[in-house]
């Protein structure tokens, strides 16, 4: 039957693609330096090849072009075209497009939860929820890092493309919430990873316009760097060096728009190198497509192996997300993550409201539930008395200005990791990944702590006036349940737990990483470990998530390694000139 139910999301989104409207065009406006690939030349050479201009590429790029020659060769489009298309209020349309233009491309893991990989100038800053909060300093010293430098480089970020959030009626209603149910102390505004409840950052402005890690590139020098669109890297070349042990990356092969194949070698000098900034699913990918990875995985593709390593692809992980969408009888704004709270056990709680999810949502919703009982066969699972709870439900969502709000927790870690393998050559093609949700026990046990924590947010007497009162938590579960949103087996009874919840109804908050697992694939350097001239940056590298959400870490990261490498390139201490 699940391939019914995929057929279904299909229509979904392809629904929700009519709703935001098709066809953009792809100028890149805003820098010069910013070309359509179709306008490169067949050969070229530069200092820096980055492969994926996303959330780390940008800033790494930018910060390389202060002491050398770079190139970034990204596969999706600009995000200037149209500034209304990443504004807050397209998140959900933005994400459900499918058009071959969309900034998002959706996959399904081996788990049965819908996904989406960024495709798009400045990666998943363009089509995340858009939180912005530090990695802890435990964080910090566990992966090695500087502090001071990256102090600095999270304040660099900080200064282009961060904003403190308006706080309205429902943020601060779940704030206070959070507070009531003892998520302690107040923190107030702050980027810092800190236990208990706080506001973060936000990359929307007051506007609710999206800045983005393609921003950073603002900090970049326009007569060194050189950025393609639709620039879709096949693989990495590797020579042989007489003399060295050790195959060495000296150029990519990418494909543009219109099917022609450029090559992009680097110049002849000891320093120069290869960044892979792909991302969680598209780094791993593109280090077997180019021979890097498991030997006998790589041999059943037609692959010439260029280094056996098993790691390639291994403890890949994603934070499971369970929610509870909370009908208000009261307005509220428009809004996405604001406040976090941060409980000791391990789970973080985030919250979104007024999300329009379009006048045909409640058809939508009263479809999938007929879907649902049409396929169990068993539509009276459900007690009478819930399901007029959620026929009223049904009937308030026919107001196109949705009402209410979604409370959703993460688990840190997670410690349940999975693994990623090739499904074909094709660099366009997603891999087959597999996450193993909750396969650890302490993951399940965090998650049921967390949904006891929203479930005591949601009865808080701060959130009181934005609920129905003949709405309980217990219709908002079974509710929960009645939306397909993931393509997971249900098993209610009359026995049904929150460990049985937190299974059947994961989804991803999109906060997927590793596949590149550290001292494994990369060393504490970020170069691929057996292999010269090449290194990894960006979110696979990670081996948990970074405080609360990544993108702020992740943006880090890529200053942070553009710093230690232009520095080192001219060693001797001084730093490179013109470095902001
Ligand atoms: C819907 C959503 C909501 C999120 N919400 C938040 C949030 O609120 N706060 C937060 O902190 N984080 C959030 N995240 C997570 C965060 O955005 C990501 O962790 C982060 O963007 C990952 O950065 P990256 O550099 O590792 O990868 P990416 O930003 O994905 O960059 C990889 C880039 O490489 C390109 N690429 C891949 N393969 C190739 C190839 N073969 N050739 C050329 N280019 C290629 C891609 O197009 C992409 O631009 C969210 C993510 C999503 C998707
Ligand atoms: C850490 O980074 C700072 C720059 O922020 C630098 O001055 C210092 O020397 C670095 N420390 C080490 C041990 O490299
Ligand atoms: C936050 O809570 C965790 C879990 O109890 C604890 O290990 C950690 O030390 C706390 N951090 C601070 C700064 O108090
Ligand atoms: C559910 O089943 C009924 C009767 O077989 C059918 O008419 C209806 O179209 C089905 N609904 C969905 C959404 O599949
Ligand atoms: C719940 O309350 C609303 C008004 O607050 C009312 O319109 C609705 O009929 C009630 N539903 C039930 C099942 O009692």
């Amino acid at each position: 039957m699940g391939w019914m139910l995929e057929k279904f999301i299909w229509a979904f989104l392809v629904e929700c693609t009519f709703l935001s409207g098709l066809s953009h065009s792809h100028q890149a406006s805003k820098y010069a330096f910013v070309r359509e690939a179709t306008s490169a030349p067949p050969i070229l050479s530069y200092d820096y090849i980055v492969i994926g201009g996303g959330t780390s590429g940008c800033p790494l790029a930018a910060t390389l072009s202060q002491g050398a020659r770079v190139l970034v060769l990204e596969r999706g489009g600009s995000p200037y075209t149209n500034p209304e298309r990443i504004n807050i209020k397209n998140f959900v349309n933005s994400l459900a497009d499918i058009s071959p233009s969309s900034f998002s491309q959706p996959f399904i893991s081996t788990d049965g939860v819908l996904n989406a990989r960024a495709r798009v100038l400045g990666g998943g800053s363009v089509l995340n929820a858009g939180f912005y909060s530090r990695a802890s300093s435990e964080y910090i010293r566990t992966s090695g890092w500087n502090e001071s430098l990256a102090e600095e480089s999270y304040k660099w970020v900080e200064r282009k493309v961060v904003f403190e959030p308006p706080m309205l009626q429902w943020q601060s209603a779940v704030r206070d919430g959070l507070l009531e149910v003892g998520v302690l102390p107040y923190n107030d505004f702050t980027y810092d990873h800190l236990n208990g409840t706080k506001i973060g950052g936000t990359i929307f402005d007051n506007k609710g316009n999206r800045h983005t890690a393609a921003d950073l590139l603002e900090y970049a020098d326009p007569k060194r760097i050189s950025v393609y669109l639709h620039a879709t890297v096949q693989k990495i070349l590797f020579k042989y060096n007489t003399g060295k042990r050790r195959p060495e990356a000296y150029g990519v092969i990418f494909r543009d728009a219109l099917g022609v194949m450029h090559r992009a070698y680097l110049n002849t000098n000891g320093k120069n190198e290869i960044i892979l900034s792909a991302g969680a699913i598209g780094s791993p990918q593109l280090l077997m497509l180019s021979g890097i990875g498991p030997a006998r995985h790589l041999q059943a593709h037609g692959i010439t192996v260029v280094l056996d390593q098993p790691w390639v692809g291994q403890e890949i992980a994603d934070n499971p997300m369970n929610v509870l969408v909370v009908p208000s009888p009261l307005p509220v704004e428009l809004s996405l993550v604001q406040t976090v709270g941060i409980t000791k056990f391990g789970s973080y709680i985030e919250t979104g409201s007024g999300l329009s999810l379009g006048n045909s949502w409640s058809e939508r919703l009263q479809n999938i539930f007929e879907f649902v009982s049409n396929q169990s066969g068993q539509p009276s699972t459900f007690s009478s008395e819930n399901k007029q709870s959620v026929a009223d439900f049904v009937r308030y969502l026919s107001n196109p200005t949705l009402k209410g709000g979604i409370i959703v927790e993460k688990i840190t870690g997670p410690r349940s990791k999975g693994h990623l393998e090739l499904r074909t050559t094709n660099p366009n093609d997603n891999p087959s990944v597999t996450f193993n949700y909750f396969k650890d026990p302490e993951d399940l046990r965090i998650c049921v702590e967390g949904m006891k924590t929203i479930i005591a947010v949601i009865n808080s007497k701060a959130l009181s006036k934005f609920r129905y009162p003949n709405l309980s938590v217990q219709a908002l579960i079974d509710l929960m349940l009645l939306i397909p949103m993931n393509l997971r087996p249900k098993h209610v009874n009359a026995a049904y737990s929150l460990e049985q919840y937190c299974i059947d109804t994961v989804l991803t908050i999109w906060h997927y990483h590793g596949g590149c697992p550290p001292r494994k694939v990369v060393d504490h350097n970020y170069k691929v470990i057996g292999v010269e001239a090449l290194r990894v940056i960006d979110g696979s590298t990670f081996y948990r998530t970074p405080g609360t959400n990544p993108q702020a870490t992740v943006m880090m990261l890529g200053r942070y390694m553009g710093e230690k490498i232009i520095n080192k390139r001219f060693f001797s201490g001084h730093k490179s000139e013109g470095i902001n």
